[in-house]
């Protein structure tokens, strides 16, 4: 498949370098290019690692695409979403793998609640996107390499208003390496997705790194 992955951080790159690495042909979405480029840093060195994968802006990237990441900032998300252009989603199968959270104190605070989530604002913005919520509730290095925790032996979510999309969705987590992906429903179960990061933040610290991930015995 042609996909765009919005995103240039940890989350992007991890993801679209995997995406790439098991045939797929990949574009990364960013504001833009030639500044992300100049920027240096991370960014810079993995991408001149991986000539095969494009850069190109939010717009490009989706217009091109028939699956769509959206691996931005969470407290930004809509409005990268908005650059990528509407009728660049339309339909077009839309992974949120993104969470929002405010710095604080303490903890950063997570953005979604009990009645709302950054997924179904998205679908609401985007009515012609198929967005599927998945990938959230764990680092990207887990996304993207599942078998880095016990084997690949634990469980991702998806939810979302289609069920085609959610089909689409387990088949490239499946390629990716997932084993037991798990379906909670309707797009308002981005509400529980969501707030796992407040779970998770608590887990991390606990454990000392990010290398772990839900496991749903049943
Ligand atoms: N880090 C993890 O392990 C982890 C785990 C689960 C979920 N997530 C979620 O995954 C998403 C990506 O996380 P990340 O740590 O890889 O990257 P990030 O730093 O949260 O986001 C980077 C991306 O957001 C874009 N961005 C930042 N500010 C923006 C603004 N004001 N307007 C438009 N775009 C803006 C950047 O655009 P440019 O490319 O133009 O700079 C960049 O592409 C986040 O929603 C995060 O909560 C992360």
């Amino acid at each position: 498949m042609k996909i765009a992955v919005l995103g240039t951080g940890s989350v992007g790159r991890a993801l679209a370098g995997r995406l790439a690495e098991i045939g797929h042909e990949v574009a990364v979405g960013t504001r833009d290019p030639e500044a992300t480029l100049a920027r240096g840093g991370e960014f810079a060195d993995w991408a001149a690692e991986r000539p095969g994968i494009a850069l190109a802006p939010f717009a490009e990237a989706a217009a091109d695409a028939e699956l769509i990441v959206n691996a931005s900032a969470g407290n930004h998300s809509l409005a990268v979403l908005e650059a990528a252009g509407a009728a660049n989603l339309d339909g077009k199968v839309l992974l949120d793998v993104a969470n929002e959270m405010t710095p604080s104190d303490g903890l950063p605070l997570v953005g979604a609640n009990e009645t709302d989530s950054l997924g179904e604002r998205l679908q609401r913005a985007f009515p012609g996107a198929r967005v599927v919520k998945t990938l959230n509730t764990m680092n990207g290095e887990v996304m993207a390499h599942p078998e880095v925790v016990a084997g690949g032996d634990h469980t991702v979510f998806v939810c979302g208003e289609d069920p085609e999309a959610k089909r689409v969705a387990t088949a490239l987590l499946e390629q990716i390496g997932h084993t037991d992906v798990l379906d909670l429903g309707g797009i308002e179960a981005a509400r529980g997705a969501e707030l796992a990061l407040a779970f998770w933040l608590r887990i991390y610290l606990s454990v000392g790194h990010g290398r772990f991930n839900f496991k749903i015995a049943r």
